[in-house]
């Protein structure tokens, strides 16, 4: 996959005002699909979004008569919940498949699960999958448009959205904003999808970690490599901290957990070479102690909250422009 920045001539197309793309019926599998025209409307909508959960009733009728299946085949909190959460206070009816108790886990293929769930009318799914590429394949498949909810390591577009509405929401611009993503980069969907979407957005992007975990042939990423976190750190905007996903490569891409948290941890100590007003972000779930301190997860820098936060307002905004009425 090629990820180049941005070309700077479409990122200033973006005017604050813009027309509202058509999202009705379309999937959404990927940060590449979008231009940069679509991020900047999702952001948008998602603003106007974000205070139906400041309500005391957090509950509009806007989806009502719709169905979201969340179809779920690896672990998630965030994700899973939010989206949930979202479709709820869009009064849509939210079913959870849970892929330890449906047929899936009796060796129903991928195309009889997506033709059952279409039979039952599904107007979306939203599907997380440890292999790359499933939501894709679903996709072809099913009638109803499919919301990628993280897919291997590939991509992870509706966290890059909510990732990248908490920096718009903090700093206010994005173009020319310096990010440091650091930890697991060749396993992290995240880390792909925020690429990709910073770019677009005229964001400039470093990547931190040891050697083992850069993907090969990031060269066209159009990102800088770093081994040295302490030299990296003073320049950026914005650093993302990444989990270590042992899951996926067991515990051989460095010494021991002790090294890489010497050279990785976001700690107190490593906070005072930053920029004062830096904001500290992770997707979670994190390993506090590992990638970072806990009195740096909670500090005041933090925004790891809020872009919990986000994520519903986020996925609302989503699921009301690709299953509503998709405009204003
Ligand atoms: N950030 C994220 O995808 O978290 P979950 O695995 O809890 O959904």
């Amino acid at each position: 996959m090629l990820i180049r920045a941005a070309d700077p001539e479409m990122v200033q197309d973006v005017s604050p005002r813009r027309e509202i793309a058509d999202f009705r019926g379309r999937d959404l599998l990927g940060m590449e699909d979008l231009t940069a025209a679509d991020i900047c409307a999702i952001l948008d909508s998602a603003a106007s979004f974000k205070e139906i959960s400041e309500r005391e009733i957090k509950k509009v009728p806007t989806l009502r008569g719709k169905t979201i299946i969340n179809l779920f085949f690896e672990p998630s909190t965030r994700t899973r919940t939010s989206f949930e959460i979202a479709g709820k206070r869009l009064s849509a009816d939210v079913i959870n498949i849970s892929v330890s108790t449906s047929s899936l886990s009796k060796g129903e293929t991928l195309r009889d699960t997506a033709d059952t769930l279409a039979a039952m009318r599904a107007d979306v799914l939203v599907v997380r999958h440890r292999a790359a590429g499933v939501p894709h394949m679903l996709a072809r498949f099913s009638p109803s448009p499919v919301i990628n909810a993280g897919d291997g390591a590939h991509e992870h577009p509706t966290q890059a959205l909510l990732d990248l509405y908490t920096i718009r929401e903090k700093l206010d611009t994005l173009q020319g904003r310096r990010v440091v993503i650091v930890g697991d980069i060749a396993n992290s969907r995240v880390a792909r999808s925020n690429i990709i979407g910073m770019h677009k957005l005229g964001m400039d992007v470093g990547v931190c970690a040891p050697r083992t975990m850069i993907p090969v042939g990031m060269e066209s990423w159009g990102v800088d490599y770093h081994s040295d976190f302490d030299a990296v750190l003073p320049d950026a905007d914005v650093v993302m901290m990444l989990r270590i996903q042992r899951e996926r490569h067991g515990d051989v891409l460095f010494p021991s957990l002790q090294e890489y948290s010497d050279r990785y941890c976001l700690t107190s100590d490593r906070m005072r070479r930053a920029k004062p007003e830096i904001l500290v972000m992770h997707p979670g779930p994190m390993n506090r102690g590992v990638e970072i301190a806990p009195e740096v997860a909670d500090g005041l820098e933090s925004v790891i909250l809020q872009q919990v936060t986000n994520g519903v307002a986020v996925r609302m905004a989503l699921l009301y422009l690709i299953v509503g009425s998709g405009s204003n």
